[in-house]
């Protein structure tokens, strides 16, 4: 699956890494795998379920996946999200306002098959139980099993954050719910976000980051000392699935990755 022009190469615990020129080429490939995945998963069950991460760097993302170059079959597709501010959906910091300007606003997508987060619940609790129910009505987990998503887009923040699962945060300890209020001293709103155990339970994941300014971070993520309460990124280990990172030049300046080329 490589792309022309990238340099690829697996980690000990079994990740991918591919290292992408700059964001257009990264973003490209990107919608090419959702393209490829989605095909798959509907010509298997006749359903394909993703998970939207919101912040900037999916943004091309999206508009990518809204050209007509990529025939996706929207009528078989579910989005939904991977976490939301606790804002009205019309907020400038609502994720669900970016994926609608940038995709949802420029394909048929049938109703009712994007799921947004109630950001501008004022209970915040029943917002986040609300949201677990509407994962269990779609994902139709087997009992016992947790919603279960065909591929999940992440980001990561410059502090190793991701989701909405920031450093030190009550949410990084969830272990019984799938969906989480969850607030960090350092934003002054709240968000509701998907936990490790939904998260971890997707058949795929990729990870999208782009910009010098995570490039710390991203080298502490993938060769720093295990400490997933300091850099919840490195808390994103796929139990039964497939987990890539899909970075740009910038964020990967630091990295001490092996020799071009090599396996
Ligand atoms: C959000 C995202 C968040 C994001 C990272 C990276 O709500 O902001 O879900 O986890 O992926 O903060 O954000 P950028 O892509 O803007 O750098």
């Amino acid at each position: 699956m490589q792309s022309v022009g990238t340099r690829r190469y697996f980690l000990p615990h079994g990740a991918e890494v591919e290292i992408f020129s700059a964001l257009e080429e990264l973003s490209f490939a990107t919608a090419k795998r959702f393209q490829e995945l989605a095909r798959q998963a509907i010509a298997r069950k006749n359903f394909f379920a993703s998970a939207l991460s919101g912040g900037t760097t999916p943004k091309r993302l999206y508009e990518l996946l809204a050209q007509k170059r990529f025939q996706i079959p929207w009528d078989r597709v579910h989005l939904f999200q991977v976490d939301e501010r606790c804002v009205p959906p019309d907020h400038a910091e609502s994720n669900y306002r970016m994926v609608r300007e940038a995709l949802l606003s420029r394909v048929a997508l049938p109703e009712g098959h994007f799921h947004r987060m109630l950001g501008e619940r004022t209970d915040r609790e029943e917002a986040a139980r609300q949201y677990a129910r509407e994962l269990t009505q779609w994902l139709s987990p087997k009992s016992g099993e947790w919603p279960r998503f065909d591929l999940i887009f992440l980001g990561m923040g410059s502090d190793g954050h991701t989701a909405s699962l920031f450093p030190g945060s009550p949410a990084l300890g969830e272990q019984s719910r799938a969906v989480s209020p969850n607030f960090t001293p350092k934003l002054t709103t709240e968000r509701l976000t998907l936990t490790y155990p939904v998260l971890n339970a997707a058949e795929e994941i990729i990870f999208l980051v782009s910009g010098s300014e995570k490039a710390e971070a991203l080298h502490q993520v993938l060769e720093g000392r295990a400490d997933p309460a300091r850099y919840p990124a490195q808390g994103i280990r796929p139990i039964n699935g497939c987990l890539r990172w899909f970075v740009d030049e910038a964020a990967a300046r630091t990295l001490h990755h092996p020799a071009e080329g090599s396996p």
